[in-house]
């Protein structure tokens, strides 16, 4: 077998597992690949930004908590909290905490726009919100708000995001702005903002905090290997195809697969996915 042969048959294995699998497996596979993807960039974004300073850190909208688990393996001597509004997800999380035997964690199911009470009279030095704030854009000025209560003075608040204004690709063919077209879409429907991470930094300054660093994520092919970006997109694709099929036809599928396997592979092309990190500090 060729090289060449030996790389489609990993296509083809790619594309069989991807639209083989159940919904919840690619859901469940996606999210962890996020995290294996990007947990260094942003977990060396939050260190930089004030993170081995906190003893008491609050995780809003923590998921199935992978990234807070791996960032509390990290900082044994931090207490860390996840939050999130799903009962199903938080038993998720403390399911993996405690197979991962981490215990530096607790777990609270809480709607965030409902307010958070006051922790030990503000003893929070830290307040993650990733890939929350376009679910609850329509709230978020009073989210922020309650966030900056309960956050000591001289806290750190750590914003990851996305801003659709900023996903760009210079492909040929325009798979890239058919995808990125594809998000937007799909993101009307569920009411999620998809370019809240443009306008977070000014709504941070508007709840009082103080803005540190505002940074593009440099997730490309470039920095994550062909591979590992290929399975990205197609399980994007599948998850958005299945959740919004009148805004992603299977013509839309068909050639978001031609350009992952003809596109993607080209070394002189690429594309950004408008990921954005920010600090801010409480004064
Ligand atoms: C895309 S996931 C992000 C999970 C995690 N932060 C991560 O980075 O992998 C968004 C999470 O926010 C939670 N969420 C949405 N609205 C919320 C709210 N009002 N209060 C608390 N959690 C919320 C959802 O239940 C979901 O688990």
């Amino acid at each position: 077998m060729t090289q060449g042969d030996a790389e489609m048959t990993d296509k083809i294995g790619i594309y069989e597992q991807v639209f083989g699998m159940e919904l919840d497996a690619i859901m469940d596979a996606q999210l962890k690949l996020q995290v294996d993807l990007q947990f260094d960039t942003h977990h060396e974004f939050l260190v930089r930004h004030g993170l081995n300073d906190c003893r008491k850190v609050l995780d809003v909208g923590t998921g199935n908590g992978s990234f807070l688990i791996r960032t509390a393996e990290h900082h044994p001597r931090t207490h860390f909290i996840g939050l999130d509004l799903k009962d199903n997800m938080i038993a998720l999380a403390s399911t993996a905490a405690a197979d991962a035997g981490v215990t530096n964690l607790d777990w609270m199911v809480r709607d965030i726009c409902d307010g958070i009470e006051n922790q030990d009279g503000a003893s929070i030095d830290g307040i993650l919100v990733r890939f929350v704030s376009m679910h609850i854009h329509r709230k978020i000025d009073r989210v922020l708000r309650n966030i900056f209560d309960i956050l000591k003075p001289g806290g750190h608040l750590w914003g990851i995001s996305v801003d659709a204004s900023k996903i760009t690709g210079n492909y040929p063919s325009g798979a890239f702005d058919a995808y990125r077209q594809m998000f937007e879409r799909a993101n009307t429907k569920f009411d999620i903002d998809g370019r809240i991470g443009g306008a977070l930094p000014g709504k941070l300054v508007e709840a009082g905090f103080a803005v540190e660093a505002v940074e593009m994520d440099p997730m490309s092919k470039h920095t994550v290997g062909i591979s590992n970006y290929q399975r990205y997109f197609l399980h994007e694709i599948a998850i958005y195809h299945a959740f919004a099929p009148e805004h992603v036809t299977d013509e839309d599928v068909e050639f978001m697969r031609w350009f992952v396997e003809n596109e993607v592979p080209l070394q002189e092309y690429d594309g950004s996915h408008g990921l954005v990190m920010m600090s801010a500090v409480k004064p």
